[in-house]
């Protein structure tokens, strides 16, 4: 597997884009990947497929950028396959006319409906939910039992959570507007703005280390993200911050707790497309699900494909039936109610 790591900036992709050029022999027969997702996630889910089907496979790992770059490469694109790590990114590409419609039984067959586009631009691989986890000596069980619950002014000063403006915020946001409209949405983020024990900072994992710290008692967090800090032995420190925590799964009671996805689409210029689509179809499949499962503590998309044990440990939950384009459509207006609430 070849792979090109792309830096964070559009100056750095313009010359990783032209060292692609002299490296255009490698791509010639190969599937080509642009991904937001990591490579130690990717490479044993390639490594798995370049030896089942011969077919090799290179990656481009990037930050940002990855629509612009595919806009300006147009029909020349050497990319055939894009993976993101969010419904929003997917949609962005869709809209942008820049993938291409994959009619497979096999993806229809392994992706629940809500999961994948309807008309078959993209498809969910890996689902996540935005959980709240609190301070096991600060906040009693049962004391937090929905996102709702977030703007109570019992939480004045106690919740630490990273931007709005993030794709996984604006995601949950969405999922508010969807379940109470945008004015109840906006009162919503504006009662959890007024409890944020800090300026929103740091990534997800910055928020339960806050919760460890004594500067805050709840914080929002995908459940992947608890998963990998309890079992971090390369940071053991990060060990700390989860066994501060107790995490809980929001809303069982009602809708069911807010679901994002990872996932995956054909490019509409793949210049290698039924092994792109053979690609995709491997990703949704038994061995790679397991492998999501195993490397990443994300949900597998795929019924019957079993979770973490640590993952299954937490017990089973109702997952909001929201749909992903439901979540994609609605993101604009969550961007601006996260910028009318300020919570940045
Ligand atoms: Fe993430």
């Amino acid at each position: 597997m070849k792979t090109v790591r792309l830096g964070t900036r559009m100056g750095l992709l313009l010359s990783v884009a032209g060292l692609l050029g002299s490296t255009a022999a490698a791509f010639a027969s190969d599937v080509n990947i642009y991904s937001y997702r990591q490579e130690f996630l990717l490479r044993p889910i390639l490594e798995k497929f370049t030896s089942e089907t011969g077919v090799k496979v290179n990656v481009v790992y990037a930050k940002k950028g990855m629509l612009q770059r595919l806009e300006k490469e147009g029909e020349n694109t050497l990319a055939d396959v894009v993976i993101t790590a969010d419904i929003a990114r997917l949609k962005a590409l869709s809209d942008a006319n820049l993938l291409g419609a994959v009619d497979s039984a096999v993806l229809k067959s392994n992706i629940p409906v809500q999961y994948r586009d309807s008309e078959n631009r993209w498809f969910g691989l890996t689902l996540r939910s935005r959980i709240i986890a609190y301070a096991k000596d600060r906040v009693k069980p049962g004391e937090i039992k929905r996102y709702e619950d977030l703007a109570d002014p019992k939480w004045k000063g106690r919740i630490c959570v990273r931007s709005g403006s993030h794709i996984y915020n604006r995601a949950l946001v969405a999922s508010m507007i969807a379940a109470h409209g945008e004015a109840k949405a906006e009162t919503w983020a504006k009662g959890v703005v007024a409890n944020f024990a800090r300026k929103p900072q740091g990534n997800d994992r910055a928020q339960a280390k806050a919760v460890y710290q004594g500067v805050c008692d709840i914080a929002i967090m995908n459940t992947y993200y608890f998963a990998k800090m309890a079992l971090n032995e390369k940071k053991p420190e990060q060990q700390k911050w989860a066994a501060a925590l107790t995490l809980m799964y929001p809303n069982q009671d009602d809708r069911g707790a807010h679901i994002n996805i990872s996932g995956a689409a054909v490019v509409r210029y793949a210049k290698h497309r039924a092994d792109a689509i053979r690609l995709v179809e491997f990703m949704s499949g038994n061995i790679a699900q397991e492998l999501y499962a195993s490397k990443n503590y994300e949900f597998p998309v795929k019924k019957g494909v079993t979770r973490s044990d640590l993952v299954k440990s937490w017990g089973e939950f109702k997952a909001d039936a929201l749909g992903l384009s439901e979540i994609a459509r609605l993101s604009p207006a969550a961007q601006k109610v996260v910028d009318r609430a300020g919570w940045k």
